[in-house]
This record gives structure tokens, C-alpha cells and sequence, in this order.
């Protein structure tokens, strides 16, 4: 199991899911974890839960606004002075509308978390692990990163743009001694996929999972895993990677729908 003992892991989305389930993997491993969300109460929770609530600060950051990220990351660094991890995993579903439906208030608030979040967050992290002369980022795409139907035009396109900074940042950072990957999940057990989410347009996801090879949901629990193998010196090599991890969605040539 990677030791995180020492380490300081910034996680945005950490109220619910995948982030909730990330803050828990990482302060087992021994990291001091930044739980950030746009709302608060949820990120108390996430903190609350934990074993030893005292390894991990619970902060109120939209990831989208760029003064709200400075003020978060500027916390972390006057509270433990290092990052050694960003795990930006927050994201929105959009109302998978087909495109001649979506306004552009929708494409540009899935836009704003999902692609821009990264961005912003990414960008006030690097001087940081450009001065430790280390440091690894890990952002959340989807397999809508590689294929249509997970999501709408704004989902779909917002987690392809995922991979593409992955792989930008990746280039201008890598020799730096900065790694970052992205990770690709399929249909996970989290409140967004559930069925409070949907929308006249949305897929049943439970017909979708019962054909995808695994035949389950995959567990947040599951992708937290991957992202503390990751994060961790055991991923050395892996830079710029986009990890499948969907059960095996993408290897359906039809419609899983
Ligand atoms: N659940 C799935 O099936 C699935 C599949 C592929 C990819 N993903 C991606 O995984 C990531 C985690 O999703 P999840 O399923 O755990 O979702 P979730 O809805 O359970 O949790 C998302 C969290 O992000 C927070 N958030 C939303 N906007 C924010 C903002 N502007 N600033 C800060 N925090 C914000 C929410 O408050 C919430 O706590 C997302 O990027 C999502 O797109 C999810």
C-alpha cells in the first residue's frame, strides 16, 4: 500500500463521491488532506466521517472562481507549507440535452467546473511543486473523455478537454519534475449518476451498467485507489496517462445504451 505519511494532498470535490471517497484513502495512507468543495457543510461532513478527522481541513472553494481558488490554495500552503498532490475531481453532469437544446448559460456552467476548475486550480498549485521540484497533478475525466453518450455536448466535451490539458500540462511539466495523469472512470455508484439526476434526456444507467463487461457500478472507493496509486512514487513512469478505469464501457463497439 503507498504511504502518504508526510505528504499533502489537496482534493476538490471532497464533499461527496469520488472526492469524499479520495480524502478517505488518502489520510489512511497517512496524508494531511485539503478537502475542498464548493459547499462547505458537505466537505464538514467528509471531515467528520473520517477516523482521524484531525489530518484533514475542510475548505470552501469553487473551483471555478479564480479569487476563491487562490484564497483556498494560499490556506494549504500557510497550514502545512507543501503540496504534494492535487486530485481535481470536482465536476457537474449536464442535462444531456442534444446540442441545438443546451443554452449557453448550461454549456458555460459545465464548462466552468469541469474544464476551467482544473485549469485554475492546476495553475495556482504548479509554482508550488515547481519550487519543491515535485509534485503530481491527477485530474477526473470520464470515459465521455473518448466517447459520446456518458453525458451531454458540454459533459462530453468538457472531459475530453480533460485529457487534452492532461496532456498539454503534461509536456510543459513533465521535465519538471511535475506528473499528471488523468483518470477515466466509467458509471460510478455516486450521487451523480443516481436517479435524482436525470432528466427527460438522460440514459437509464442501470440498463447501461448491466451490459458493460463487469456488470456492476464501479464502487468511488475503487477509483480512489487508482488515484492514490497515481499520486504515489510507485507511478514514477506514468505521466500524461488517461487510466481507464469503466469496467469495460469503452470496449463495447455498440451503443451500451
Ligand atoms: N459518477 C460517475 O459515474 C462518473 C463517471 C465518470 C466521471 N465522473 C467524474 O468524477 C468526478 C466526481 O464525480 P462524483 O460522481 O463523485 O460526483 P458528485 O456529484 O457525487 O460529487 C461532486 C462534488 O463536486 C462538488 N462541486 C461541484 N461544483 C463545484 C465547484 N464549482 N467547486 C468545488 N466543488 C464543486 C459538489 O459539491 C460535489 O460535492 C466528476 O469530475 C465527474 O464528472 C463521474
Amino acid at each position: 500500500m503507498n504511504n502518504y505519511t508526510n505528504k499533502v494532498v489537496i482534493i476538490t470535490g471532497a464533499g461527496s463521491g469520488m472526492g469524499r471517497a479520495m480524502v478517505g484513502e488518502f489520510v489512511s495512507r497517512g496524508a494531511y488532506v485539503a478537502a475542498l468543495d464548493i459547499n462547505l457543510d458537505r466537505a464538514i461532513e467528509t471531515v467528520k466521517k473520517l477516523e482521524k478527522p484531525s489530518m484533514a481541513v475542510p475548505l470552501q472553494v469553487n473551483v471555478s472562481d479564480e479569487k476563491s481558488v487562490k484564497n483556498g490554495i494560499d490556506a494549504v500552503i500557510v497550514r502545512w507549507g507543501q503540496i504534494d498532490l492535487l486530485c481535481n475531481n470536482a465536476g457537474v453532469l449536464d442535462g444531456h440535452a442534444p446540442a441545438h437544446e443546451v443554452s449557453l448559460e448550461e454549456w458555460n456552467r459545465v464548462m466552468a467546473v469541469n474544464l476551467t476548475g482544473p485549469f485554475l486550480m492546476s495553475r495556482a498549485v504548479i509554482p508550488q511543486m515547481l519550487k519543491q521540484g515535485k509534485g503530481a497533478i491527477i485530474n477526473t475525466s470520464s470515459t465521455s473523455g473518448f466517447s459520446a453518450a456518458g453525458g451531454g455536448s458540454a459533459y462530453t466535451a468538457s472531459k475530453h478537454g480533460v485529457i487534452g490539458l492532461t496532456r498539454q500540462m503534461t509536456f510543459e511539466y513533465g521535465a519538471l519534475g511535475i506528473r499528471i495523469n488523468a483518470i477515466c472512470p466509467g458509471a460510478t455508484a455516486t450521487p451523480m449518476a443516481m436517479p435524482e439526476q436525470t432528466t427527460a434526456h438522460s440514459p437509464d444507467m442501470d440498463l447501461a451498467v448491466s451490459k458493460v463487461p463487469a456488470r456492476r457500478w464501479c464502487k468511488p472507493e475503487e477509483i480512489a485507489k487508482l488515484a492514490a496509486f497515481l499520486g504515489s512514487d510507485d507511478a514514477d513512469y506514468v505521466h500524461g496517462s488517461a487510466y481507464v478505469m469503466d469496467g469495460g464501457w469503452l470496449t463495447a463497439a455498440r451503443d451500451p445504451f
